[in-house]
């Protein structure tokens, strides 16, 4: 439309400015608020953007590759992909306090991402700007942590993390007066797929904190496969549900859904063989904020085919349980 176009030019426009001829550094998670700003810059300064993604091995499945695709085949930025896989593995093992895990991985974030800078410069031409995916309400969120409020100091969110001693970018955030939904229709406009512009919202410390407890190859690699199940068949539901109402996020739509790997095991029967594994929890969630939710209403069918298809096709989980917790009392996830 004129005015998304119009918007995008103005935005543009601003970060031509603000730029000149100078380097830009792009942290790009795989969210819809840096993808945004990776397009943005991308129509702004091509080649003077380096996005990097660091994949700390904490993606729900394929997500690496669908981010690489996007920004190496549909947009012309320089793309540096961070295997940190298994540092991020060593950096947190044995570590099970939630707090714990959150802190470990924001600072590891950093750690890789000023090492590419680093070697970027080695070249001669400094890095100077810094651009990041800061939204309106996070602005407001971080105004409440500054003094003293308490909207933040629940859960520790890692993108505002100071930079350390010597380093400094100056910042560009092109998205700082825009709330979630302008965001999205930005993307779109700027021709992000829907995988990206409609993701559901994903903690920074990923999967982590949907392992309780010490998190390890083995617990990872049931928690992604159990759910990549959950979210195709609830992806399904979800798209029904839009096919008969025309809205995404109409009433008894899930909003956030995903699988959660406590640290028990029970005890199953397969075939003629007693199992003794790993259950899975179901957590899906109605919400238009994430402020309060409610548990998801789900048609029996439909846990039945989740629960049915996470037994049969995952290798570890012999168990499937459903969340029916509100937030409030409790939260959305469950570190
Ligand atoms: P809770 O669990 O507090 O989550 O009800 C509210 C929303 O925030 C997301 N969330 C996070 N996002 N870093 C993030 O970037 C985090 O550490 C984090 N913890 C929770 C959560 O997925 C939900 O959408």
């Amino acid at each position: 439309t004129w005015t998304m176009d119009s918007i995008i030019e103005d935005s543009v426009a601003a970060i031509r400015e603000q730029v000149g001829s100078d380097r830009v550094i792009l942290g790009l998670s795989g969210g819809v608020d840096s993808s945004v700003v990776a397009a943005l810059c991308a129509r702004a300064i091509g080649k003077q953007l380096t996005c990097v993604f660091v994949n700390h091995g904490l993606l729900r499945k394929n997500e690496p590759e669908e981010v690489e695709e996007v920004f190496t085949k549909q947009f012309d930025v320089d793309f540096v992909h961070v295997h940190a896989e298994e540092r991020y593995l060593k950096l947190l093992e044995g570590v099970c306090d939630p707090e714990a895990k959150r802190k470990i991985i924001g600072t590891q974030f950093w750690n890789e991402f000023f090492a590419v800078a680093k070697e970027l410069e080695q070249d001669g031409r400094p890095v100077k700007f810094l651009a990041q995916g800061t939204i309106y309400p996070d602005i407001i969120e971080s105004g409440a942590r500054k003094t003293g409020g308490k909207a933040s100091t629940i859960k520790s969110h890692h993108n505002l993390i100071p930079f350390p001693e010597g380093v400094h970018f100056d910042l560009i955030e092109p998205l700082d007066h825009f709330f979630k939904d302008e965001v999205r229709a930005l993307g779109t406009a700027l021709g992000l797929p829907d995988h990206i512009v409609h993701r559901q919202p994903f903690p920074g410390p990923g999967l982590a904190i949907r392992i309780i407890g010490a998190v390890d190859a083995e617990k990872l690699e049931i928690l992604k496969n159990a759910d990549a199940i959950v979210r195709e068949e609830l992806d399904a539901y979800n798209q029904k549900l839009f096919e008969e109402t025309g809205e995404r996020n109409s009433e008894h739509a899930c909003w956030q859904y995903f699988a959660v790997l406590p640290d028990i095991k029970s005890v199953g029967v397969m075939g003629d063989e007693r199992t003794y594994a790993r259950p899975v929890i179901l957590r899906a969630v109605e919400s238009s904020d994430a402020m309060t939710a409610d548990w998801a209403k789900l048609p029996y069918d439909v846990l039945a085919k989740v629960s049915g298809r996470i037994v049969a096709e995952v290798p570890g989980a012999n168990r499937v349980c459903y969340d029916i917790t509100s937030k409030p009392p409790a939260t959305i996830e469950w570190e």
